[in-house]
């Protein structure tokens, strides 16, 4: 069976009635929206709140209530893909140009988690280009700093033009080989005007559903 399709529909266990629910982006978490879709025409009542324009549209189709920031005090459980999972948890994010709605939607969740095929479990991130989103003011420059850090950059392109994010920013696909230090890159990257989000998960997972050996399991960072 589809790996993604089973970590996707796994993760609405983790959804009760009445809970406001970050709703990730990306070809994973199509499988865990489509699935809270079912629940919802069966009767389960909950708001989402979307990570991307796309999964906006796909919510809508499927019939999920949408709520925005200042109707709610929090989130109680996002779910999201990833990228790259590493064995404490860390990921990468950002395949999809999302990673800063995302980002600030797991930072504002109770609790995070992620649902990834068996291919995204790496030992070291790094082998996925890091997505990191600068506004496109001054981005040559940018790109700069960010070489001198020792990332080899990238500006992400869609159908012959610059990728544009849902926020109107570029995507520099940046290549640092083996991330060993994954918080403080996380750290140093943010620093640079120009930069707005960078990629790096670090410490923000509280589960990760993921499939080993051909079976479904649960990391857990926190209890849930
Ligand atoms: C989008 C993301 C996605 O979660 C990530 O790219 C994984 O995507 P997929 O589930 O399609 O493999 O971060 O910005």
């Amino acid at each position: 069976m589809n790996e993604k399709k089973q970590v996707g529909e796994k993760a609405v266990e983790y959804v009760k009635d009445g809970m406001v629910v970050g709703l990730g982006t990306g070809s994973t978490a199509y499988y865990f929206i489509s699935k809270l879709g079912e629940l919802v025409q069966q009767g389960l009542s909950i708001r989402g709140v979307p990570t991307s324009m796309q999964t906006e549209q796909l919510a809508k189709e499927l019939g999920i209530p949408l709520v925005s920031f200042n109707e709610i005090e929090k989130i109680d459980v996002a779910v999201d893909g990833a990228d790259e999972v590493d064995s404490e948890l860390n990921l990468i994010k950002g395949g999809g140009g999302a990673l800063l709605r995302e980002k600030i939607i797991a930072a504002s969740a109770k609790t995070f988690i992620i649902i990834a095929d068996s291919h995204k479990n790496v030992d070291t991130l790094g082998a996925f280009p890091l997505p990191i989103e600068v506004v496109p003011y001054g981005f040559e420059m940018t790109i700069k700093h960010i070489q001198n850090l020792g990332g080899r950059t990238k500006l992400r392109q869609y159908q012959g033009n610059s990728f544009l994010t849902d926020n109107g920013n570029f995507i520099l696909d940046t290549s640092f080989q083996e991330i060993k230090q994954p918080k403080e890159l996380e750290k140093d990257l943010n620093l640079i005007p120009g930069v707005v989000e960078n990629g790096l998960f670090v410490g923000m997972a509280d589960a990760v559903i993921t499939i080993m050996d051909n079976c479904i399991i649960t990391q857990v960072r926190k209890e849930l």
